[in-house]
């Protein structure tokens, strides 16, 4: 699909980061653009600093306020022809002392909703035969870290439902694309950054218009998966050569990436 003014597109996590430049890269191409997120106060200033944008205050947790402020969003301005399940948290940590409700809500909001966000839009764009999604995963869903287990789980289990998705909708007129950023310079860490993993190198982090421009480009040309920045793909080598990647991160990430290999 094209993105131009004619395109209704809804962004999940759009107060900030990664779905704030996404709603933003939108906007500057003329879509009218809903963004969702649970807090109103920075979702309402957000939106106004996005041309044609409105704010859709819900918890991507709960399928029925999400069904219905996306629904509000269809009346106002027509079908949903975009949509980016991209919000998501992450507590990082060793697992042995990770609060099991905090483990809980991980894979509540990263992987249940992004399948309420689908949920929301799939059976419209089945019926029109046109749309496209996008899951927003990550690297450590291609290969998972130390002190990232419940997070790097909920991120494999967004794609691999998002692999499986894209290959049930052929021939539909529905495609999707997945996503797997690397490190990059968002508030996701915020709350926990005096207890990061050694191998988390924030200052390599690059910014989030640069995801949200790959993003857009990667749906233009129907891409099946968009890796930023590039070299992120490699960690998809783990599936194959977990030994290989292993030593690789160990030069790149220190010790703390794959402490088992000694
Ligand atoms: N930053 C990175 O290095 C990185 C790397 C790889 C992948 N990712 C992925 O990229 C996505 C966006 O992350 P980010 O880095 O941009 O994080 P961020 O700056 O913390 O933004 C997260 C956004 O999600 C919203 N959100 C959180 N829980 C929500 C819920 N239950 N319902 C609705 N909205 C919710 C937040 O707003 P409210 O809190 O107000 O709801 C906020 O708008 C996440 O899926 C993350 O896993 C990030």
């Amino acid at each position: 699909m094209q993105i131009g003014t004619d395109t209704r597109a809804v962004v999940t996590g759009a107060s900030r980061g990664i779905g704030l430049a996404l709603a933003s890269a939108l906007g500057e191409r003329g879509a009218r653009v809903g963004m969702i997120a649970r807090g109103e106060a920075e979702l309402k200033a957000a939106s106004e600093g996005v041309v044609g944008a409105s704010a859709l205050c819900a918890d991507v947790v709960d399928r029925d306020s999400l069904e219905k402020r996306i629904g509000e969003f269809r009346e106002r301005e027509g079908e949903v022809d975009l949509a980016i399940a991209n919000a998501g948290v992450a507590h990082y940590g060793p697992y042995r002392d990770l609060d099991r409700e905090q483990a809980e809500r991980m894979i509540e909001i990263n992987f249940i909703g992004t399948l309420n966000l689908v949920d929301a839009v799939l059976p419209a764009m089945l019926n029109r035969g046109s749309g496209h999604l996008v899951v927003v995963s990550s690297g450590a869903g291609l290969r998972a870290f130390p002190w990232a287990a419940v997070y790097g789980a909920t991120k494999a289990a967004q794609k691999a439902f998002a692999e499986a998705l894209r290959h049930e909708l052929s021939g539909t007129g529905v495609s999707l694309t997945s996503v797997f950023p690397g490190e990059i310079h968002t508030s996701l860490h915020d709350h926990e950054r005096d207890r990061m993993p050694d191998w988390y190198k924030s200052k390599n982090a690059i910014g989030p218009e640069v995801v949200a421009d790959a993003v857009l480009a990667g749906v233009e040309a129907d891409r099946r998966e968009v890796h930023v920045p590039r070299q992120v793909r490699l960690l998809g080598l783990n599936d194959l050569f977990p030994g290989l990647v292993d030593r690789l991160l160990v030069l790149l990430r220190g010790g703390a990436s794959a402490p088992r290999r000694y």
